[in-house]
């Protein structure tokens, strides 16, 4: 007997993209993303305005996502939506949309955490990508999240480590304010940096226990230096730009990559994973390739539409989580804290 197809209508609303996706079975259909550009003027996201914008986000966005996906509301099987971790006012925008969406459709709900959807954005199915086979280590590296996580399973995760202060791409962003750029500037320091010499100039590391991170040093470190040379040179910045982004970027990735060796070394698991919109990264992503010849391991970079945040993550989520009948119901509440297990 042919398996009837399962289709998750998602939703993400977590930070400052309002997404909703539709999934068949493992299969994307639509994964419709609204990115708030209000924030740019503020150069960082403002939680009030973030959550304003979902409101009149929310329902054209997923109108738009089951046209997309050429599908009528009455075949959808589940609403599964990202219950935390987040900006509260934005997560309650998602979570009460998908529960009176649930209810008026008579579907089950599915509560989804936003950092295990990120792990497992690896699981939806595209054509020419293998998703790594457990157990593996999954790195997710955003502007609202560093963490590396041992995944043995699709819901049996462990957080081996993760950022004490700053998350990795705040560590680009606020860099990257101190050079006068504008926000988000974490693709525009690695556009410089890859015109000029990661070793110009050098940044301390965080000396950091275990398998955890610190970027809020060197942050500092990177203001005091760019004050002391703007003193002598007020043109210091224009004129080394491209060094300075590339000297920053070494930086990071070289502390990305030392907690990856270390853990790699810890679990004797080389198969590694990354996630989040800083996979974007392009030294990111040359050591993490250049990592497959010098020390055997296996790496996974999903296409960048499901490294950022988005509700195709969400939905592959809802999707294994239907398989399991793990629902949820009407009295689930967003959680701004909400750590995987
Ligand atoms: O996952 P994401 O879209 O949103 C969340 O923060 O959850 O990640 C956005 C972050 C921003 O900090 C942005 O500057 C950073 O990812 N980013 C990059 C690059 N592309 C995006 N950072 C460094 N290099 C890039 N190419
Ligand atoms: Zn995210």
């Amino acid at each position: 007997m042919k398996k009837q197809n399962i289709y998750i209508l998602a939703i993400e609303s977590s930070c400052d993209d309002t997404s909703a996706a539709v999934m068949c079975n493992n299969k994307k259909l639509s994964n419709v993303v609204a990115t708030q550009k209000i924030h740019e003027e503020f150069g960082g996201v403002v939680p009030e305005l973030a959550s304003r914008a979902h409101q009149q986000n929310i329902v054209p966005v997923i109108h738009q996502a089951l046209a997309m996906a050429n599908i009528d509301k009455k075949l959808v099987s589940a609403i599964a939506f990202t219950r935390g971790p987040g900006l509260m006012g934005s997560l309650l925008v998602g979570t009460s949309f998908a529960k009176s969406l649930a209810l008026g459709l008579n579907v089950p709900l599915i509560e989804v955490n936003h950092m295990q959807a990120h792990i497992l954005a690896h699981f939806i199915s595209e054509d020419n990508y293998d998703p790594p086979a457990f157990p593996f280590l999954a790195l997710t590296i955003s502007g609202g999240h560093t963490q590396i996580v041992l995944v043995r399973g699709y819901f049996d995760m462990e957080i081996l480590g993760e950022t004490l202060d700053d998350a990795v791409g705040e560590a680009f962003d606020k860099s990257a304010k101190i050079l006068g750029l504008p926000y988000p500037g974490g693709p525009l320091v690695d556009k410089y940096a890859q015109l000029g010499n990661p070793k110009a100039f050098k940044f301390p590391k965080p000396k950091v226990q275990g398998l955890d991170f610190s970027f809020s040093g060197l942050k500092t470190s990177i203001l005091y230096f760019i004050q002391r040379e703007t003193k002598e040179n007020p043109d210091f910045i224009k004129e080394n730009i491209e060094d300075v982004c590339a000297s920053i970027q070494y930086t990071i990735t070289g502390i990305l990559m030392d907690k990856l060796k270390k853990a790699v070394k810890q679990t004797g698991i080389k198969q590694v994973a990354i996630g989040g919109g800083v996979s974007a990264n392009s030294g990111i992503r040359k050591a993490l390739q250049e990592a497959e010849t010098t020390m055997g391991w296996k790496t996974y970079i999903p296409k960048f539409e499901y490294c950022t945040d988005n509700a195709a993550m969400i939905g592959i989520v809802g999707y294994l989580k239907y398989l399991e009948g793990n629902f949820t119901n009407q009295s689930i509440t967003a959680k701004a804290r909400y750590v995987i297990q």
